[in-house]
């Protein structure tokens, strides 16, 4: 198998016939998401949830299998070990990774170093140590079947000699303006991918990239428009069509599926982003009828955003952000699982604190009944 030559940016000769009506369809599509966000007051917190589902579903598409709560248990002190430890810390640094991204982008463009620290922060483990956490990779990498020879390989990334131009012109690329800033979306995924620049993670920074790339181009409001869900549902056609970009040349194709991603995950997570307000909605009236207490709107954006919890973390919490007492916190928590609106996972016993969760935006984020 030959090294792949990849082409410059930004592509000439596309063939526009076929890619203008798609290209009309996702920016229509994208532009009633971004409007559905520009209604949430505070969409880090709200839609927290959508966060913690595209760290799941981005890693599942290379066989990561780990479910929505499984990772909020862990993250609430619940899981301490197990063989699902590493994967699940993993899932959890890509939502961090997410979040810091925010961060960032308040100030800066996308630019390599940027790229080099999402994959440490992605990698921040103990196993993540032998794949050079935010290191670009210095030897030769391939991609084929599980312990496939370079020669059996279905694809060979650039000579890592040749990887910081190609990398320097796909930094100048994402800094430049293509005719359109979703074609432009989906060239920068797939040359990511192909220039395959990490030792591991590959796919999972370059999903990242997408929403903060989008994000850049102020073409959302905030850095919140995953793809995963669909990139998974159809992942055969996903490698399929990244494939026949190197072998065939066909980088139509390629954006033509990546447009039509758009057009459904678009609508898709529409319907979440609503239904998750609707449910904010309900539980702020839920809560203060459970506890008629002034603080429900606090107490409902920390559950928001730690839907599985720690009682003490919890009153810690609200304490520091808001100066509510201690002890009134407590009394809190048992009136809003008096009232069905939280379960314990796991009872106090001793000093140690009950585990608490709110079922139904758990659920909401999996998909399905998990709590
Ligand atoms: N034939 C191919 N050519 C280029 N990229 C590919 C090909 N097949 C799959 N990929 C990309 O490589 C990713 C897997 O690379 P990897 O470094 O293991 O990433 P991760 O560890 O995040 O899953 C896939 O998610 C996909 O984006
Ligand atoms: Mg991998």
């Amino acid at each position: 198998m030959q090294i792949y030559a990849p082409n410059a940016l930004p592509l000439v000769n596309l063939d526009y016939r076929l890619l203008l009506p798609l290209v009309g369809q996702a920016n229509a599509a994208l532009a009633r998401y971004d409007g559905l966000l520009q209604g949430i007051p505070n969409p880090a917190v709200m839609l927290s949830p959508l966060t913690t589902q595209e760290a799941v579903l981005s890693s599942k598409i290379e066989g990561t299998q780990a479910t929505v709560d499984e990772v909020l248990e862990q993250e609430a002190g619940l899981l301490k070990g197990g063989e699902k430890f590493q994967d699940i810390q993993e899932i959890s640094n890509y939502r961090k990774a997410l979040f810091s991204a925010r961060e960032y982008l308040k100030d800066y463009p996308i630019r390599l170093g940027f790229v080099r620290e999402l994959h440490r922060l992605l990698m921040n483990s103990v196993r993540g140590q032998d794949k050079t956490p935010g290191e670009f990779r210095l030897e030769q990498n391939w991609i084929g079947k599980h312990g496939c020879t370079i020669e059996e390989a279905s694809f060979v990334p650039p000579n890592p000699m040749q990887l910081p131009d190609h990398l320097q012109a796909w930094e100048r690329y994402l800094n430049s303006d293509d005719v359109d800033f979703l074609l432009q979306t989906a060239v920068v995924h797939a040359q990511f991918e192909l220039l395959h620049p990490i030792k591991d993670g590959n796919g999972r920074i370059g999903r990242i990239l997408i929403p903060l790339f989008l994000y850049q181009k102020r073409a959302l409001s905030q850095p919140m428009f995953y793809l995963s869900e669909y990139l998974e549902s159809h992942r055969e056609e996903y490698y399929q069509r990244l494939k026949a970009v190197s072998a065939e040349g066909d980088w139509n194709g390629w954006i033509a599926f990546f447009l039509q991603a758009i057009v459904t995950q678009a609508a898709q997570n529409s319907v979440r982003v609503t239904a998750i307000q609707a449910l904010y909605e309900e539980m702020k009236l839920a809560i203060q009828a459970a506890t008629h207490s002034q603080y429900t709107v606090h107490v409902l954006d920390a559950i928001f955003s730690k839907p599985v919890f720690r009682s003490s973390d919890l009153a810690q919490q609200l304490l520091q952000e808001f100066g509510i007492h201690e002890k009134t916190t407590p009394g809190l928590l048992r009136q809003m699982k008096d009232a069905g609106i939280l379960r314990e996972l796991q009872p106090g016993s001793g000093r140690r604190p009950a585990t608490l969760c709110f079922p139904r935006l758990v659920n909401l984020a999996e998909g399905r009944e998990v709590l």
